[in-house]
Protein backbone atom coordinates (compact mmCIF):
# COMPACT_ATOMS: atom_id res chain seq x y z
CA UNK A 1 0.00 0.00 0.00
CA UNK A 2 1.23 3.70 -0.84
CA UNK A 3 -0.26 6.96 0.22
CA UNK A 4 -0.51 10.31 -1.17
CA UNK A 5 -2.25 13.39 0.25
CA UNK A 6 -2.71 16.41 -2.69
CA UNK A 7 -4.79 19.03 -0.54
CA UNK A 8 -7.45 17.25 1.18
CA UNK A 9 -7.31 14.57 -1.54
CA UNK A 10 -6.26 11.10 -0.12
CA UNK A 11 -5.49 8.41 -2.80
CA UNK A 12 -4.49 5.13 -1.70
CA UNK A 13 -2.67 2.57 -4.01
CA UNK A 14 -3.23 -0.93 -3.30
CA UNK A 15 -2.68 -3.80 -5.27
CA UNK A 16 -5.62 -5.46 -6.47
CA UNK A 17 -9.35 -4.30 -6.98
CA UNK A 18 -9.88 -7.16 -4.53
CA UNK A 19 -8.48 -5.87 -1.82
CA UNK A 20 -9.83 -2.32 -2.76
CA UNK A 21 -13.51 -3.61 -3.36
CA UNK A 22 -13.00 -4.66 0.36
CA UNK A 23 -11.83 -1.85 2.06
CA UNK A 24 -14.38 -0.01 0.40
CA UNK A 25 -17.44 -1.92 1.21
CA UNK A 26 -16.45 -1.87 5.11
CA UNK A 27 -16.86 1.90 5.18
CA UNK A 28 -20.31 1.36 3.77
CA UNK A 29 -21.00 -1.17 6.62
CA UNK A 30 -19.39 1.03 9.07
CA UNK A 31 -21.34 3.84 7.90
CA UNK A 32 -24.56 1.90 8.64
CA UNK A 33 -23.29 0.63 12.01
CA UNK A 34 -22.83 3.72 13.01
CA UNK A 35 -26.41 5.06 11.56
CA UNK A 36 -29.23 3.05 10.65
CA UNK A 37 -30.70 5.47 8.51
CA UNK A 38 -27.20 6.30 6.64
CA UNK A 39 -27.69 8.01 3.44
CA UNK A 40 -25.69 6.99 0.52
CA UNK A 41 -24.49 8.70 -3.19
CA UNK A 42 -23.62 5.78 -5.20
CA UNK A 43 -22.48 4.77 -8.82
CA UNK A 44 -22.74 2.45 -12.16
CA UNK A 45 -20.06 0.83 -14.16
CA UNK A 46 -17.96 -1.84 -13.26
CA UNK A 47 -16.09 -0.14 -11.02
CA UNK A 48 -18.27 -0.45 -7.73
CA UNK A 49 -19.63 -3.96 -9.01
CA UNK A 50 -16.74 -5.77 -6.75
CA UNK A 51 -17.73 -2.97 -3.78
CA UNK A 52 -21.66 -4.29 -4.20
CA UNK A 53 -20.86 -7.70 -4.43
CA UNK A 54 -18.98 -7.46 -0.49
CA UNK A 55 -21.83 -5.36 0.64
CA UNK A 56 -24.26 -8.52 -0.70
CA UNK A 57 -22.18 -11.03 1.06
CA UNK A 58 -22.14 -8.74 4.16
CA UNK A 59 -26.21 -8.99 4.33
CA UNK A 60 -26.23 -12.34 3.99
CA UNK A 61 -23.52 -13.29 7.06
CA UNK A 62 -23.96 -10.65 9.27
CA UNK A 63 -27.32 -9.51 8.42
CA UNK A 64 -26.05 -5.70 8.29
CA UNK A 65 -29.60 -3.73 8.02
CA UNK A 66 -30.38 -1.69 5.56
CA UNK A 67 -34.32 -1.01 5.69
CA UNK A 68 -33.47 2.66 6.88
CA UNK A 69 -30.66 3.28 4.50
CA UNK A 70 -31.74 6.13 1.90
CA UNK A 71 -29.86 6.04 -1.69
CA UNK A 72 -29.36 8.32 -4.84
CA UNK A 73 -27.96 7.42 -7.91
CA UNK A 74 -25.56 9.89 -9.71
CA UNK A 75 -27.00 9.20 -13.14
CA UNK A 76 -29.05 7.95 -15.61
CA UNK A 77 -29.29 7.45 -19.34
CA UNK A 78 -31.96 9.86 -21.27
CA UNK A 79 -34.76 7.74 -22.74
CA UNK A 80 -34.28 4.38 -21.41
CA UNK A 81 -37.01 2.53 -19.66
CA UNK A 82 -35.79 1.09 -15.93
CA UNK A 83 -36.44 -2.09 -17.37
CA UNK A 84 -33.86 -1.77 -20.26
CA UNK A 85 -30.84 -4.07 -19.61
CA UNK A 86 -28.69 -1.21 -19.70
CA UNK A 87 -30.64 1.62 -17.71
CA UNK A 88 -28.93 2.13 -14.28
CA UNK A 89 -31.88 1.68 -12.20
CA UNK A 90 -31.74 -2.08 -13.93
CA UNK A 91 -28.54 -2.74 -12.60
CA UNK A 92 -29.08 -0.67 -9.40
CA UNK A 93 -31.98 -3.49 -8.40
CA UNK A 94 -29.94 -6.05 -9.78
CA UNK A 95 -26.44 -5.79 -8.31
CA UNK A 96 -27.28 -4.62 -5.06
CA UNK A 97 -30.64 -3.56 -3.99
CA UNK A 98 -32.67 -6.93 -4.78
CA UNK A 99 -30.36 -8.57 -2.42
CA UNK A 100 -30.64 -6.38 0.68
CA UNK A 101 -33.49 -5.60 2.54
CA UNK A 102 -33.42 -1.92 1.25
CA UNK A 103 -36.53 -0.66 1.04
CA UNK A 104 -36.85 0.09 -2.98
CA UNK A 105 -39.01 3.16 -2.27
CA UNK A 106 -35.29 4.60 -0.32
CA UNK A 107 -33.66 4.03 -3.56
CA UNK A 108 -33.80 7.10 -5.93
CA UNK A 109 -32.24 6.56 -9.74
CA UNK A 110 -33.00 9.61 -11.88
CA UNK A 111 -36.29 9.14 -14.23
CA UNK A 112 -34.70 9.75 -18.17
CA UNK A 113 -38.00 8.99 -19.64
CA UNK A 114 -40.75 11.88 -19.47
CA UNK A 115 -39.44 15.36 -19.19
CA UNK A 116 -35.69 14.29 -18.63
CA UNK A 117 -35.09 18.37 -17.79
CA UNK A 118 -38.05 18.52 -15.32
CA UNK A 119 -36.91 15.12 -13.66
CA UNK A 120 -33.37 16.61 -13.09
CA UNK A 121 -34.49 19.86 -11.28
CA UNK A 122 -36.69 17.50 -9.44
CA UNK A 123 -34.00 14.84 -8.24
CA UNK A 124 -31.56 17.91 -7.60
CA UNK A 125 -34.58 19.39 -5.03
CA UNK A 126 -34.85 16.00 -3.21
CA UNK A 127 -30.81 15.57 -2.74
CA UNK A 128 -30.80 19.09 -1.60
CA UNK A 129 -33.87 18.42 0.95
CA UNK A 130 -32.13 15.08 1.66
CA UNK A 131 -28.58 17.00 1.83
CA UNK A 132 -25.87 15.84 4.44
CA UNK A 133 -24.93 12.13 2.58
CA UNK A 134 -23.09 10.27 4.86
CA UNK A 135 -20.49 8.67 1.74
CA UNK A 136 -20.51 9.20 -1.56
CA UNK A 137 -19.45 6.14 -3.98
CA UNK A 138 -17.88 7.83 -7.33
CA UNK A 139 -16.41 5.66 -10.03
CA UNK A 140 -14.36 7.74 -12.99
CA UNK A 141 -14.57 7.78 -16.66
CA UNK A 142 -10.62 7.97 -18.86
CA UNK A 143 -11.63 11.35 -19.57
CA UNK A 144 -11.73 12.40 -16.06
CA UNK A 145 -15.41 12.82 -16.14
CA UNK A 146 -17.37 11.95 -12.63
CA UNK A 147 -21.11 10.58 -12.69
CA UNK A 148 -21.66 11.78 -16.44
CA UNK A 149 -19.98 15.41 -16.25
CA UNK A 150 -17.54 15.31 -18.72
CA UNK A 151 -14.95 17.70 -19.53
CA UNK A 152 -16.00 21.41 -19.87
CA UNK A 153 -18.46 21.37 -17.22
CA UNK A 154 -18.72 23.62 -14.44
CA UNK A 155 -17.75 22.46 -11.10
CA UNK A 156 -20.54 24.32 -9.02
CA UNK A 157 -23.55 22.60 -11.47
CA UNK A 158 -26.36 21.06 -10.52
CA UNK A 159 -28.45 17.72 -11.49
CA UNK A 160 -29.26 18.32 -15.20
CA UNK A 161 -29.54 16.95 -18.82
CA UNK A 162 -25.91 16.32 -20.00
CA UNK A 163 -24.63 15.71 -23.98
CA UNK A 164 -22.20 13.00 -24.07
CA UNK A 165 -18.67 13.08 -25.29
CA UNK A 166 -17.99 10.29 -28.32
CA UNK A 167 -15.49 9.00 -26.16
CA UNK A 168 -17.79 8.11 -23.69
CA UNK A 169 -20.14 7.06 -25.87
CA UNK A 170 -17.73 4.54 -27.46
CA UNK A 171 -16.74 3.58 -24.27
CA UNK A 172 -20.42 2.93 -23.12
CA UNK A 173 -20.89 0.77 -26.61
CA UNK A 174 -17.79 -1.44 -26.19
CA UNK A 175 -18.43 -2.42 -22.68
CA UNK A 176 -22.34 -2.62 -22.46
CA UNK A 177 -24.13 -2.06 -26.05
CA UNK A 178 -24.57 -3.98 -28.94
CA UNK A 179 -25.25 -1.67 -31.49
CA UNK A 180 -23.48 2.11 -30.98
CA UNK A 181 -26.84 3.58 -32.25
CA UNK A 182 -28.37 2.30 -29.31
CA UNK A 183 -26.32 4.26 -26.70
CA UNK A 184 -27.65 7.04 -25.38
CA UNK A 185 -26.52 10.66 -26.36
CA UNK A 186 -27.69 12.39 -23.08
CA UNK A 187 -27.60 11.40 -19.55
CA UNK A 188 -29.35 13.34 -16.29
CA UNK A 189 -26.77 13.71 -14.45
CA UNK A 190 -26.36 14.80 -10.50
CA UNK A 191 -23.99 18.18 -11.01
CA UNK A 192 -20.80 18.70 -9.51
CA UNK A 193 -21.40 21.01 -7.16
CA UNK A 194 -24.26 18.94 -5.88
CA UNK A 195 -21.89 16.37 -5.24
CA UNK A 196 -19.50 18.23 -3.55
CA UNK A 197 -21.47 20.39 -1.12
CA UNK A 198 -24.13 17.45 -0.29
CA UNK A 199 -21.35 14.87 0.29
CA UNK A 200 -19.97 14.74 4.23
CA UNK A 201 -17.24 12.16 2.77
CA UNK A 202 -16.35 10.74 -0.93
CA UNK A 203 -14.87 7.61 -1.75
CA UNK A 204 -13.63 7.15 -5.52
CA UNK A 205 -12.59 4.14 -7.23
CA UNK A 206 -10.20 3.93 -10.26
CA UNK A 207 -8.94 0.86 -11.36
CA UNK A 208 -6.81 -0.27 -14.89
CA UNK A 209 -4.26 1.62 -16.58
CA UNK A 210 -7.37 3.40 -18.48
CA UNK A 211 -7.45 5.43 -15.34
CA UNK A 212 -4.06 6.46 -15.35
CA UNK A 213 -3.92 9.55 -16.87
CA UNK A 214 -7.13 10.87 -14.67
CA UNK A 215 -5.37 9.68 -11.53
CA UNK A 216 -2.34 11.69 -12.92
CA UNK A 217 -4.39 14.98 -13.54
CA UNK A 218 -5.19 14.91 -9.96
CA UNK A 219 -2.07 14.11 -8.67
CA UNK A 220 -1.28 17.58 -10.43
CA UNK A 221 -3.39 19.26 -7.46
CA UNK A 222 -4.57 21.97 -10.16
CA UNK A 223 -8.21 22.38 -10.65
CA UNK A 224 -9.16 22.43 -14.68
CA UNK A 225 -12.58 22.10 -15.96
CA UNK A 226 -10.70 19.56 -18.69
CA UNK A 227 -10.35 16.86 -16.30
CA UNK A 228 -13.96 16.56 -14.04
CA UNK A 229 -11.63 14.69 -11.60
CA UNK A 230 -9.56 17.64 -10.52
CA UNK A 231 -13.03 18.54 -8.65
CA UNK A 232 -12.28 16.74 -5.96
CA UNK A 233 -9.19 19.04 -4.85
CA UNK A 234 -12.34 21.21 -3.63
CA UNK A 235 -13.73 19.35 -1.07
CA UNK A 236 -12.28 18.24 2.11
CA UNK A 237 -12.98 14.93 2.64
CA UNK A 238 -11.91 12.38 -0.11
CA UNK A 239 -10.08 9.06 -0.41
CA UNK A 240 -9.36 7.82 -3.79
CA UNK A 241 -8.68 3.89 -3.71
CA UNK A 242 -6.55 2.83 -7.20
CA UNK A 243 -4.24 0.16 -8.64
CA UNK A 244 -2.73 2.78 -10.83
CA UNK A 245 0.64 4.00 -10.14
CA UNK A 246 0.76 7.30 -7.54
C1 LIG B 1 -19.97 5.75 -16.68
C2 LIG B 1 -20.75 6.27 -15.46
C3 LIG B 1 -19.84 6.79 -14.40
C4 LIG B 1 -18.72 5.82 -14.15
C5 LIG B 1 -17.87 5.71 -15.38
C6 LIG B 1 -16.72 4.72 -15.25
O1 LIG B 1 -19.95 6.59 -17.77
N1 LIG B 1 -21.71 7.26 -15.78
O2 LIG B 1 -20.58 7.07 -13.21
O3 LIG B 1 -17.93 6.25 -13.07
O4 LIG B 1 -18.65 5.35 -16.50
O5 LIG B 1 -17.17 3.42 -15.46
P1 LIG B 1 -16.35 2.12 -15.14
O6 LIG B 1 -16.37 1.96 -13.66
O7 LIG B 1 -17.10 1.01 -15.82
O8 LIG B 1 -14.99 2.32 -15.68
Amino acid sequence: MKTKTIKNVKIIKMATPEEISKVVSELFVNKIKAKKDAAFILATGSSPVGVYNNLIKDHQKNKTDWSKVTTFNLDEYVGLEPTHKQSYRKFMNEELFDKLNINKANTHVPNGLGNPEENAKTYEESIVKRENFDLCLLGVGINGHIAFNEPGTEFDGQTSVVPLTESTIQVNYEKYFDNIDEVPKTAISMGIGTILKNSQEIVMIAFGSSKQEAINKLIAGKETKDWPITALLKHNNVSIYTDCEI
